[in-house]
């Protein structure tokens, strides 16, 4: 067994996921507002310290993403981030790349940048800590996208990105996400998100990646958010798993998938279906920003004196996301 290989094991395996807590200072600063609260880089390390000091961190959460300004900040006890996430036994990650922009040619779709420099930029943050990275592809569905030039560049740049983080001896979180912005079928999701990672690992396999110490982080199979034809939650787990047997190669050891703008149950629900249900033999998990935050997020922004509040709300999510991942979930817990 590699040593990437182990890395990424630890991270996903007995039930637990990824807290993707790393929202760019842009990204934060609308989450922020929306619950009324200045988004300065004090309040953004006081809820996230809120969170990474939690109980659940333990027995839930095998690692958690962190944004640049947070893998540098220091908890109000003078730890570093990256001590406090490892004292608790997950190990901490970073995303490095550097935003989605717009794609030349295709302008209504975006390319992800960040490679120049990336190689030193990966040197500090193993240094800091990090034993995982992620990058974010991000594609848009209608009749005529994702086009083939956003699906080739785009997976391009997450082989490069993958080549490079195991050279740095990190596990490359590698993320193609498909939007649920629109009105297109649930099928349609289906086929775009198999072509778009069907040609990821075409990329990865071409710049030599070991498949075995990556985790890869997509979407699930929905209809789009403006589309009539919403299909149950059953169909979502039958529909990603399809998608994913036949996309995904085997030495792939887990899948942690993001949330995408679900809410809480309705993604903690969708996940558990797919673990019932799953014929794969790869690791089923959630590597979720919104459906492991918004509640917490809420109760904090109301007093975030209340830190065992906070902590509590926290910690209920990320037990039901837990059990969602060994498919023992059941909408009666989340009353308890
Ligand atoms: O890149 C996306 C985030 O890491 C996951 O966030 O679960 O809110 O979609 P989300």
């Amino acid at each position: 067994m590699s040593e990437l290989n182990k890395i990424a094991l630890k991270i996903i395996s007995n039930g637990k996921g990824i807290l993707a807590a790393d929202e760019s200072n842009g990204t934060m600063t609308k989450r922020l507002e929306a619950v009324n609260v200045a988004s300065t880089p004090e309040n953004r390390l006081s809820f996230r310290e809120t969170l990474f000091s939690s109980e659940s961190m333990k027995a839930y959460i095998g690692g958690v993403i962190l944004y640049d300004e947070t893998i540098n900040q220091k908890t109000s006890f003078g730890k570093s981030i990256p001590d406090l996430i490892s004292s608790s036994g997950a190990l901490p990650g970073i995303k490095v790349d550097a935003g989605a922009k717009n794609l030349a040619n295709s302008s209504e779709e975006k390319i992800t940048e960040g490679l120049d420099g990336l190689r030193e930029r990966l040197k500090k943050y193993y240094e800091l800590g990090a034993r995982f990275t992620k990058w974010r592809g991000v594609y848009i569905i209608s009749h005529r996208y994702p086009s083939r030039i956003a699906i080739n560049s785009n997976a391009h740049a997450l082989a490069r990105y993958s080549a490079l983080v195991q050279e740095s001896k990190m596990v490359p979180i590698v993320e193609p996400e498909v939007l649920m912005d629109g009105d297109h079928s649930a099928n349609l999701c289906l086929k775009k998100t198999s072509e778009v990672i069907k040609k990821c690992f075409d990329e990865l396999i071409l710049h030599k990646v070991d498949l075995s110490g990556i985790i890869l982080k997509p979407n699930m199979i929905l209809s789009g958010n403006k589309s009539s034809d919403k299909i149950s939650s059953e169909e979502v787990s039958q529909k990603t798993l399809e998608c994913l047997k036949n996309s995904v190669p085997k030495e792939v050891p887990g899948i942690a998938f993001l949330s995408g703008g679900q809410s809480e149950i309705e993604a903690t629900k969708n996940l558990n279906l797919i673990n019932q249900n799953n014929n794969t033999n790869f690791i089923m998990t959630f590597s979720f920003g919104r459906a492991l935050q918004q509640n917490a997020l809420r109760v904090w922004s109301k007093n975030d004196k209340d830190i065992e509040l906070t902590q509590k709300t926290f910690n209920h999510r990320a037990k039901m996301c837990s059990l969602a991942a060994q498919g023992k979930w059941s909408n009666e817990f989340e009353n308890k």
